[in-house]
């Protein structure tokens, strides 16, 4: 039996396989139909688990599934024998007799790689603890639907190393931009991450001066200072004020430079208003290529 075609994590694909997924998403976005079929995933169902909360997640996969032709069925582990004790290994193997893919977005990255091990149908990450792929093809979709082709621009992460941080590092590698990530030395992304993107050839660099990081960025990127399961708030406000990008960081950067963010957002801490709300910004284009994206990655999953 040939493997599902999961979508894990991005630096599992090549460039050109990222963006072959992209390209289908805009195909999609620009109404046009794959291989004549207006309905590509015609009765094909998708389980989503949610073990921590999501908007756009969430919204954005159903509305995509339901758009390419097939539904989505939502399971809160607290509602499931997930919740009880059941292990991760068996609900792949059930729900893999049900539907014809699982996205699910948990606490644990093991808790995906287990899922994935077990289901005999596609996998998705939907964000775990480590890394968000999906939120990343949504923003390189944005940025290039603005600024162009992003191989060899410059990025600037600004705060958290966090899984945002991790996937923007993947995201760099394969599609060859420069990614400047500028954190507080405590909150730098993991050491495992960077050796990866190292031995991968990838433009990264690391370091806690915000203001050289954003010279001359063609993006300002940044996320909420507390993520989903973070339980040192106090701390991390305290390390992370100085990263908070406002209209003077923006200003740093490229005149034509737009600012991205994943949402959800805090205003005045990570972001000022005046930013966020601002001519650079373009968030609710990222946000709407969330189901963009993803209806690239569920066709690349599903489709025959
Ligand atoms: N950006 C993102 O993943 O949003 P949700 O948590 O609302 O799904
Ligand atoms: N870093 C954030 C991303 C939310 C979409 C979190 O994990 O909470």
């Amino acid at each position: 039996m040939t493997s599902p075609k999961h979508f894990l994590d991005l630096d599992r694909f090549s460039g050109q396989e990222l963006h072959d997924i992209l390209d289908i998403g805009t195909s999609l976005k620009q109404g046009e139909s794959l291989n004549g079929e207006s309905k590509p995933l015609a009765g094909k169902m998708l389980a989503m688990i949610f073990e921590k909360p999501s908007t756009r997640t969430r919204v954005s996969f159903e509305v995509g599934m339901r758009q390419l032709g097939g539904d989505a069925v939502v399971l809160e582990p607290s509602g499931t024998q997930l919740g009880r004790g059941e292990t991760v290994a068996d609900t792949a193997r059930v729900l893999s007799r049900y539907v014809d893919a699982i996205m699910i977005r948990t606490t644990r990255e093991d808790i995906l790689l287990e899922m994935a091990e077990y289901a005999t149908v596609p996998v998705i990450n939907g964000l775990t603890d480590r890394t968000h792929p999906c939120q990343l093809m949504a923003d390189v979709m944005t940025f290039e639907e603005h600024r162009g082709g992003i191989k060899d621009k410059v990025i600037t992460w600004s705060g958290d190393g966090n899984n945002m941080a991790t996937s923007w590092i993947h995201a760099a590698t394969r599609f060859g931009f420069e990614l400047r990530l500028a954190c507080p030395e405590i909150l730098n992304p993991p050491q495992d991450v960077l050796d990866w993107a190292e031995r991968e050839g990838g433009k990264i660099v690391v370091t806690p001066d915000v203001e050289a990081a954003v010279d001359g960025a063609d993006c300002i990127v940044t996320d909420t200072w507390v993520s989903m399961g973070d339980d040192d708030g106090t701390t991390r406000h305290n390390v992370l004020r100085g990263y908070q990008v406002d209209d003077r960081l923006m200003s740093l950067a490229k005149p034509d430079a737009i600012f991205m963010h994943c949402l959800p957002a805090h205003r005045g801490d990570e972001v000022t208003a005046s930013v966020i709300d601002g001519p650079q910004s373009v968030i609710w284009d990222e946000a709407e290529n969330r189901l963009h994206a993803q209806k690239g990655i569920l066709y690349w999953c599903l489709a025959k």
